[in-house]
């Protein structure tokens, strides 16, 4: 039968902004329900990005599903540049006095869901969100489906963090909505193995044949990209092709490092950037991909999605403990500056790395720039403060 659910605030979507999201209300007594198009399995499965801004462990340790994260986390204080035959090191610490934390996504997700669900709480899973309607008046619902049936949530608000396909954004009408996109002609190849990393850091490589990045999950779990043609696809590619091409674009000294095996996981990731404007809509509000894309050459989509939700956190706190619109009121443009401020740094730093064309003239250009940017104190300083992360802005 129809169930009709009433809560204070309607969650599309169990990412991690969602999932912070709940936490975070929860801590201030504020009642939420999570639904979830895909299973509980499928969320936990997919392999996202893993390099963790210190305002978004921040806000792990405020919802208080931080043990593993600092447990295993790795910290990281820099990373190196490889670029003609060198390698540059920025180092974030000293620049800047903080680093950043490798931990995967999937693991802060799979957190998140453990906690959520030992506090006794509710993530409707394989209930996807058909619609949101009445989101101008003072009782928005959401329309979803459970095991065939239409059920649905009335709500004071609704959180949209149902990622850029997600119908929370679909929902309101186009003429409402400005948007920006930009694509770029490639894509990144990526492979997680079981083995340990060629370096204790991560290393961003531009070369010749195109852009190359060595990450990790952990010092026995490898994550590396290669760019690849934006028509390629995962099947073209066996697990000793993707060594070799990765072989051929590392600097000398981590191709004698590196350790193949076979792959737990491949996929091809196009780059995008993608902002939709406002971030607002009467009760509705967006956060994380639903409203954002990036090209992940920064790592900044996930610590977007978490500055989202500090922002929207304060301003739903705000109003259930003193009635205050304020901060409802200034949460879109609020985010969207520090989103704007990150596509900045983001466009910028993947135009440094990728190989874009066959122009010599280009790559000149692309090799001064990365001599600049890691021999200028400087520049390296401004690398390193947009790297970690730029400031919440004040809101309060
Ligand atoms: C990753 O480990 O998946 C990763 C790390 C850094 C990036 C992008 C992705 O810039």
């Amino acid at each position: 039968m129809a169930k009709t659910i009433r809560t204070q605030v309607g969650i599309i979507g169990s990412g991690p902004a969602g999932l912070l999201l709940s936490h975070l209300l929860d801590k201030h007594g504020i009642e939420t329900i999570v639904l979830e198009r895909q299973s509980r399995l499928h969320v936990e499965g997919r392999i996202r990005a893993g390099v963790l801004e210190q305002g978004t462990a921040r806000l792990m340790r405020e919802a208080g599903v931080n043990e593993r994260m600092d447990n295993e986390g790795l910290v990281h204080d820099g990373v190196s540049l490889a670029f003609g035959n060198r390698v540059e090191r920025i180092d974030f610490r000293a620049h800047t006095g903080k680093g950043v934390i490798i931990y995967g996504q999937t693991e802060m997700t799979k957190d998140l869901i453990q906690a959520r669900l030992n506090a006794g709480k509710a993530i409707e899973f394989e209930a996807p969100a058909l619609a949101v309607e009445d989101y101008r008046t003072g009782t928005p619902r959401i329309i979803y489906e459970k095991n065939g049936e239409r059920h649905e949530v009335i709500c004071d608000f609704v959180a949209g963090c149902d990622g850029s396909h997600g119908v929370s954004r679909q929902s309101i009408p186009a003429e409402q909505l400005t948007l920006f996109e930009k694509v770029y002609p490639f894509g990144w190849l990526g492979i997680l193995a079981e083995v340990p990393p060629v370096n204790d850091e991560l290393i961003y490589i531009n070369h010749e044949r195109g852009f190359a990045l060595c990450s990790m999950r952990s010092h026995t779990r490898s994550r590396y990209y290669i760019q690849c043609a934006l028509e390629d696809h995962v099947e073209n590619w066996s697990d000793e092709d993707f060594w070799k091409e990765l072989h051929r674009r590392l600097p000398s000294a981590a191709k004698d490092q590196l350790v193949t095996g076979p792959r737990l996981e491949m996929s091809i990731a196009p780059l995008r950037c993608f902002v939709a404007e406002p971030m607002r809509f009467g009760k509705l509000f967006l956060a994380g991909d639903a409203a954002h894309i990036m090209p992940p050459t920064g790592a900044k989509g996930l610590n977007l999605a978490a500055s989202d939700v500090f922002f929207l956190s304060r301003a739903l706190t705000a109003y259930y403990a003193e009635k205050r619109t304020d901060l409802l009121d200034r949460y879109s443009e609020t985010a969207l500056r520090r989103v704007w401020g990150s596509i900045r740094f983001s466009l910028w730093y993947t135009s440094l790395l990728h190989k874009f064309d066959e122009d010599p003239f280009n790559h000149r250009i692309q090799l001064a720039d990365l001599t600049y940017m890691t021999g200028s104190e400087a520049a390296r300083t401004s690398f390193a403060e947009n790297y970690i992360g730029l400031p919440f802005e004040k809101f309060e």
